[in-house]
């Protein structure tokens, strides 16, 4: 059932091709250049009439929605709040006649999250829910049903579940701006193929991970390190962390690159390791400044670049390379090494990749 893998994380990590692809599959039409989600109940008038976007999630979905809040608000305008799901049922949030609630969960049974919704849907939200499980809780109970299709995810770390939460809150992005009209043709064109090139590009990079299987045994060692990133690279950062902590164990934290000053980098000392994310070309020459500070500590910095950046190059101790693809799909193309990067930490420790200590699958109680 592994189908020749170590790990379900491992085979999970390789399936994000395939699911990428069923993730997209119907959905983008070839002769309008546009998203079709003919399975959305919510009309274009009513899409047209929303107000507020909520998003709800927690853990490694929450990532996922914190990239969703940025693209959503870039592609439509309309602004959105984003929570983790536990937070967000207990703050009394203001909902009104035309806020839409996205609820995103691979399971579809975490309790927060559902928890979550049906506090907004009592509220009179239309919920919206991005889930991997078809029949779950989450699906039958949200008024609306965006399916990731990344087939059943076995591991407890999340990875293509992720990965296709991302793609499904691009084409709603795309989808909500095609109803609105806040985005040129020709940008969406751009980006719809740049989406369809993804799985090629992930099957390219998964090729030979040698690099970052190297780099995973060196950092086995450290007990505490970095993320940075600006942007969309710190939600990445974020998430990165995330898989790092709960299968490796090793401590870390994410920040965004500008922050560290503000009171962690007087934890950065000879041979920290930090890893620098700088996808983002429009913020890069703020985050190698960053670099820059950190390296200036003691830093041993591992930069995760897109193709050919030299800047990164001389400025990094080590650079993972991604390829490049449009600015706010970096995030589905930049995780994967850093999947990989904590999946062979783990290993290097001799843990339990699959069953972390004190995690389960699905967290069905508050
Ligand atoms: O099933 P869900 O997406 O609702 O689960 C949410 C989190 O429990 C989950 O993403 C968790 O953070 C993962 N173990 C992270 O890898």
């Amino acid at each position: 059932e592994k189908d020749g893998y170590d790990h379900y994380m491992l085979k999970e990590i390789a399936e994000q091709p395939r699911a990428y692809r069923d993730t997209m599959l119907g959905r983008i039409d070839g002769d309008s250049h546009g998203i079709v989600l003919p399975e959305l109940q919510l009309a274009p008038e009513q899409i047209r009439q929303i107000q507020h976007i909520h998003m709800v999630a927690c853990g490694t979905a929450y990532h996922a929605a914190l990239v969703g809040k940025a693209v959503i608000e870039r592609l439509t305008r309309i602004p959105v709040e984003i929570d983790v799901a536990s937070e967000y049922r207990y703050r009394q949030p203001i909902i009104r006649e035309h806020t839409l609630v996205i609820a995103v969960s691979q399971s579809g049974e975490t309790a927060d999250t559902l928890a979550a919704m049906r506090e907004a849907k009592l509220s009179g939200a239309h919920i919206l829910a991005i889930t991997n499980v078809v029949g779950s809780s989450v699906a039958r109970e949200a008024d609306d049903v965006l399916f990731t299709w990344a087939g059943p995810e076995i591991a407890v770390a999340s990875t293509k579940a992720y990965t296709s939460q991302l793609i499904v809150i691009y084409m709603l992005a795309l989808y909500l701006s095609q109803c609105l009209n806040t985005l040129d043709a020709v940008t969406r064109t751009e980006m719809l193929a740049m989406m369809e090139r993804l799985p090629v590009q992930i099957e390219e990079m998964l090729e030979d991970t040698r690099r970052v299987q190297r780099i995973a045994g060196e950092l086995a060692e450290c007990g505490n390190l970095f993320f940075i990133g600006r942007g969309l690279d710190y939600m990445v950062a974020l998430e990165a962390s995330l898989k790092l902590k709960e299968i490796s164990y090793i401590h870390s934290e994410a920040y965004p690159a500008g922050e560290l000053k503000h009171g962690s980098l007087a934890l950065i000392e000879e041979g920290t390791p930090v890893i620098a994310l700088a996808t983002q070309e429009a913020l890069l020459e703020k985050t190698i400044s960053n670099i820059k500070e950190v390296k200036a500590r003691g830093a041993y910095v591992i930069g995760v670049a897109l193709e050919g950046n030299m800047d990164m190059a001389k400025t990094a101790d080590e650079v993972i390379y991604v390829p490049r693809t449009h600015p706010l799909l970096t995030p589905a193309v930049s995780v994967i090494p850093l999947q990989l990067l904590a999946y062979y930490a783990a290993l290097a420790r001799g843990n339990d990749v699959d069953k972390p200590r004190n995690l389960a699958k699905s967290v069905t109680v508050e």
